[in-house]
């Protein structure tokens, strides 16, 4: 029995009294696949995973790892492991990246409500964040509870919205906020179409399904659905769906992708170092 403490009215726990780098047997493992089901988001304190364990574990745990990230189109990442997202304020030689440092505005659109490898098929599943070095300043990472989110959908609206399709691409995103891949760089990174309301197969439970990633709802006019979909991030990041994280070192976050958004929280990176590696698996089988 995994022991959970629950760290919002909605969603969101903290396990405690497991070092994952130990959980090998498959009913371990399940467990936390079922606590996953019912929370979305669990916090793992004191977890020193070096890179090599944090890849074996996200595979012990959900199979196919995501490698198709967006700063893997900008370039080959320090780890020579696309499958480990460098997710810091530091350039590959450890020096914290400068103002106009590409990989840095890049990774700014974290900050952006968005949920992760929604631009990919199959899109992202779990996604496993490890804090390595935590800054002395806040730098929180907020996640939303998409089910909860559609819950609180009148009737009306989960018929209206119940069979759209919508596409996802980074490069909608980062042109959101101005930052523009080259011609090369895009073509790496063609999007995805993905339904707006997904049932999480092993909970049964209906999800919006949204990202800074949605550009724009299949089959509607792109400025009604763009708009659409700005009014329902709207209505799912509300203060009463939403955990903040605060980081303490060797946390470990797992989120289920299909049923959360999440943001990070601005700080000023070009002075404090923070480092944080990230393994995404891909919503393969169930
Ligand atoms: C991520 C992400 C937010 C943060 O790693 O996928 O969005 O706070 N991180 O760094
Ligand atoms: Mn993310």
């Amino acid at each position: 029995m995994l022991h959970c403490k629950p760290l919002h009215p909605l969603f969101a726990a903290e396990v405690v009294g497991v070092d994952l780098r130990q959980v090998h047997e498959p009913a371990a493992l399940a467990a936390i696949r079922h606590a996953m089901d019912r929370y979305a988001v669990l916090v793992f304190r004191n977890q020193p995973f070096s890179d090599d364990e944090q890849v074996a574990f996200a595979t012990r745990f959900d199979g196919r790892l995501h490698a198709q990230t967006s700063l893997s189109a900008l370039g080959a990442n320090r780890f020579g492991n696309e499958a480990l997202t460098d997710i810091s304020s530091v350039r590959a030689n450890g020096e914290l990246a400068e103002l106009a440092d590409r990989r840095r505005l890049s990774i700014l659109s974290n900050r952006l409500w968005h949920t992760d490898a929604s631009f990919v098929d199959p899109a992202g599943r779990y996604s496993l964040l490890s804090g390595r070095v935590v800054p002395e300043v806040r730098a929180d990472t907020e996640f939303a509870d998409m089910r909860s989110a559609w819950d609180a959908l009148d009737e009306a609206d989960k018929q209206r919205f119940q069979s759209l399709r919508v596409f996802h691409s980074i490069v909608h995103s980062r042109q959101t906020i101005g930052f523009d891949f080259s011609p090369e760089e895009a073509a790496r990174l063609p999007g995805a179409v993905h339904p707006l309301v997904r049932t999480i197969p092993a909970s049964g439970r209906r999800s919006l399904y949204l990202a800074s990633h949605a550009s724009h709802i299949i089959d509607w006019p792109i400025p009604e659905g763009r708009l659409q979909l700005l009014d329902l991030i709207e209505h799912a990041t509300q203060p009463q769906f939403v955990y903040r994280h605060i980081w303490q070192p060797n946390d470990l976050v797992i989120w289920d992708n299909r049923a959360t958004m999440h943001r990070g929280r601005p700080f000023d990176d070009t002075r404090y170092r923070r480092e944080l590696r990230r393994t995404t698996t891909l919503d393969i089988g169930t």
